[in-house]
């Protein structure tokens, strides 16, 4: 990903809209018509991008063969093995506090709608995601008993300084982590609720890795809690200034602990949690603020197990949904003329997905224990939720002014410029000779020609607050794909895959 605030922004802002405005003009006769929707082929589709997304030595099952082994010796610049993993956006950087969020959301969306996957070959590919991720995490958890977690690897603005395939990447892989000294209970506290949410996938297929999953989450939880600091404060602007938590790190305490909870039904997470007086209102959910997922996902224990003590939990849920809405009288979030959430210039897709994810999770719940609600006077049911959530994943894949599916690959029209170093240049096995760091650059990222690599499934940063996209590498906050969305669109695709009210 790129810094969250960059400089240049203003005149960029306004280069796009005046794109914008121009390809709105020329395609507003072409307005889609409500189309049925293949789920399952988007499902497989959002979760086959991951592979693209992968560090590490790839196994001999790789079906995205554009991309090849890299970052073999992550790690050892501190004597440890972090090999494998995420890259999270178009670049080649791990950072652990979104590739842990990543995790958690890929597992939460097998846990709670992977009974709705057409087909146990996706089962299995969700997992497979959801075990890459996790392999990692284990191994940034090797020394949690001992007090350090490592939470990122490659220098971030010397990587941001070439456009490198990530099979040819050069610039330093410098190790970050947190510990007693230089506390990080925001990353501590996401890792802690992926390791947690992974080891329930694995339950039942696989005990002893489900074991070694949870035995790791408390002792990263136990960090979160005893060394409490944000780790931005500590690991330095070159991962500070790209995924700091600006929320800070209640909510991931929270979360962690709601995770925990679920996990080990141990109590004294839900007595840690009430302590936390983690209660303003939100109307967003993403890798920063996790506020609202972790109230749904302790409202889960009062809708679905009738466990009263939750309740609270449910009313925060139920005020997030109200905020979210288009027609509640206490909505606050802002939609596009052709009704897709718009909640940032940056990347919005991301927080669309992950709220139609609450959105789908909260329906079922609602189906589950035959529960309404009233946003003051908009009454709300299960099958409202669900019209919402297809509503945005209709427009994710397709159904938009400019009938443009914002998945690669799937549909007639996608974007074929996205911001993504292994996808804009041509794979090793097609140009095995090293390509430099500025060469990248003047050959590949300015060329305005189609990405060689097509990479099946990614879920670009969006159309802006007019539905315009000006299909253009340069336009990151648009183009640029991140795991942080696929994840949470793998729960949503599930959902809408499956039969309704199952
Ligand atoms: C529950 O968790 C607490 C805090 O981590 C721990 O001290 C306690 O031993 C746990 N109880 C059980 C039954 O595992």
């Amino acid at each position: 990903m790129m810094p969250l605030l960059p400089s240049s922004s203003s005149s960029r802002a306004g280069l796009v809209l005046a794109v914008a405005v121009v390809s709105l003009l020329s395609c507003s006769s072409h307005v889609a018509a409500g189309g049925r929707h293949d789920y399952g082929d988007a499902l497989a589709k959002a979760i086959l991008f991951f592979q693209g997304q992968r560090s590490g030595r790839l196994p001999q099952d790789q079906a995205v063969t554009w991309r090849s082994h890299s970052g073999l010796s992550d790690g050892s610049a501190a004597n440890v093995d972090l090999t494998g993993g995420y890259y999270d956006g178009g670049d080649n950087v791990k950072f652990g506090f979104p590739m842990a969020f990543t995790t958690t959301m890929l597992s939460w969306s097998v846990l709670e709608h992977g009974g709705r996957m057409p087909t146990t070959r996706a089962r299995d590919a969700a997992r497979a995601a959801v075990r890459w991720g996790a392999d990692y995490l284990l191994k940034a958890a090797a020394r949690a008993a001992a007090g350090t977690l490592y939470v990122g690897v490659g220098d971030a603005d010397a990587d941001h300084r070439c456009w490198e395939r990530p099979e040819d990447m050069d610039t330093p892989r410098t190790v970050y982590a947190v510990s007693a000294s230089a506390p990080g209970s925001d990353v501590a506290g996401e890792t802690a609720a992926a390791l947690a949410a992974a080891s329930m996938v694995f339950r039942a297929a696989d005990k002893a890795y489900a074991r070694r999953l949870l035995d790791a989450a408390r002792a990263v939880m136990g960090l979160a809690v005893r060394y409490q600091g944000k780790y931005s404060d500590h690991v330095g602007d070159n991962v500070g200034a790209y995924y700091a938590s600006y929320s800070g790190y209640k909510d991931e305490l929270l979360w962690g602990s709601a995770w925990l909870l679920w996990a080990t039904k141990n109590t004294s997470y839900l007595n840690y949690l009430n302590s936390l007086g983690a209660n303003d209102g939100v109307d967003m959910f993403s890798w920063d603020n996790k506020l609202a997922g972790a109230r749904v996902l302790l409202a889960r224990r009062t809708l679905v197990d009738g466990d009263k003590r939750f309740d609270p939990f449910r009313q925060q849920a139920e005020d997030f949904i109200c905020r979210v809405l288009p027609n509640s009288p206490s909505s606050t979030t802002q939609y596009t003329p052709g009704g897709l959430m718009h909640k940032s210039g940056y990347a919005n897709l991301q927080y669309v997905a992950s709220a139609t994810f609450l959105l789908t999770t909260y329906a079922k719940y609602m189906a589950v224990s035959k529960r309404v609600f009233y946003c003051q006077t908009l009454r709300v049911t299960s099958k409202s939720l669900r019209a919402l959530a297809k509503k945005q994943v209709d427009y994710i894949l397709g159904d938009n002014p400019l009938g443009m599916s914002y998945m690669v690959n799937y549909g007639a029209r996608w974007p074929r410029r996205i911001h993504h170093r292994a996808s804009s240049m041509p794979s090793v096995a097609a140009h095995p000779a090293h390509i430099g760091c500025q060469e990248g650059f003047q050959r590949y990222y300015y060329s305005g020609g189609a990405n060689p690599n097509v990479h099946t499934g990614a879920v670009v940063g969006g159309p802006d607050e007019r539905d315009a996209y000006p299909d253009d590498r340069a336009d990151y906050s648009r183009s640029e794909p991140t795991t942080y969305t696929n994840a949470p669109l793998v729960g949503c695709l599930a959902y809408l895959a499956g039969k309704p009210n199952k």
